[in-house]
């Protein structure tokens, strides 16, 4: 019998009275807990579950889904079912202007980004008036799966000015270190951030069910001469990210535009 085999053979004498689904649900999360199965690990097919525990696929299918609704278990179109990547909060600061890059870098993480797009467009009326535009002027769109040490955390879309960024596909591993090239690193940032739940789309992206919790953050930021440089919005996993601000006594002044 194979490891995972053995994880599910004892389903039917276990928790005797608890409905199957239940009882196969647990074996699964003790099995998480205990380091049985590990995070990235591949489960069994919904076939080979079934036959190792003796019951049926549509049991093994409730209790996989409820895994997946609870975080423990992740599924990825056409590969299978899979246990949840350990989740570290990643906390950051409200009050620091920081890159993507130099955030996980703080942290030891390693980044990479997928592609999603980036190309000169014709600006829409929302990137016209957040990055001040006319109708006749150019922007450039970067849209990049954000990734650290291998889990999916956000999915930005920047705007920025063809003015100060001709050239997308210029842009290395870091979209500030592209400004910074060409002289126009943002020193400033207004942001906003609200709750939002995934859409399918961004939930398959990120790796979580659809529906789960997100944070929709919209950064509009200024270099020193008080013209906008970047507009981006961002859409990052509910359970990943803590933003924390340090709160003073204040002088009563709002935030300046
Ligand atoms: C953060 C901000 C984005 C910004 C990005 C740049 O994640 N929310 O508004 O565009 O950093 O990150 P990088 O320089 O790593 O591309």
């Amino acid at each position: 019998m194979t490891d995972a085999a053995a994880i599910f053979a004892h389903v039917k004498q276990s928790g005797a009275g608890a409905p199957l689904y239940l009882r196969l649900r647990k074996s699964i999360e003790d099995a998480v807990s205990r380091g049985a199965l590990l995070p990235g690990d591949a489960l069994p097919s919904e076939r080979d579950i079934a036959a190792s525990a003796d019951i049926s696929r549509v049991t093994v299918r409730k209790a996989i889904q409820d895994l997946v609704q609870h975080g423990v278990l992740v599924q990825r179109h056409g590969s299978g079912t899979f246990v949840a990547p350990r989740m570290e909060r990643v906390e950051q600061s409200l009050s620091r202007l920081t890159s993507f890059t130099e955030d996980m870098a703080r942290r030891g993480l390693d980044v990479r980004s997928v592609w999603l797009d980036r190309g000169v467009y014709a600006p829409s009326p929302e990137e016209m008036m957040a990055l001040g535009l006319s109708a006749e002027a150019m922007v450039s769109r970067v849209s990049r799966l954000r990734i650290a040490n291998d889990t999916p955390l956000a999915i930005e879309r920047a705007s920025i000015s063809a003015g100060f960024l001709p050239d997308p596909n210029a842009i290395g591993s870091s979209l500030y270190a592209a400004l910074e090239a060409r002289g126009c690193k943002p020193v400033r940032a207004v942001q906003r951030i609200s709750a939002t739940n995934l859409g399918e789309a961004d939930a398959e992206l990120l790796e979580v069910t659809p529906g789960s919790a997100g944070l929709n953050i919209e950064r509009i930021s200024y270099l020193p001469s008080g013209k906008v440089v970047e507009f981006t919005r961002s859409v990052y996993r509910g359970d990943a990210y803590d933003f924390v601000a340090e709160l003073r006594l204040g002088t009563g002044e709002g935030i300046a535009p």
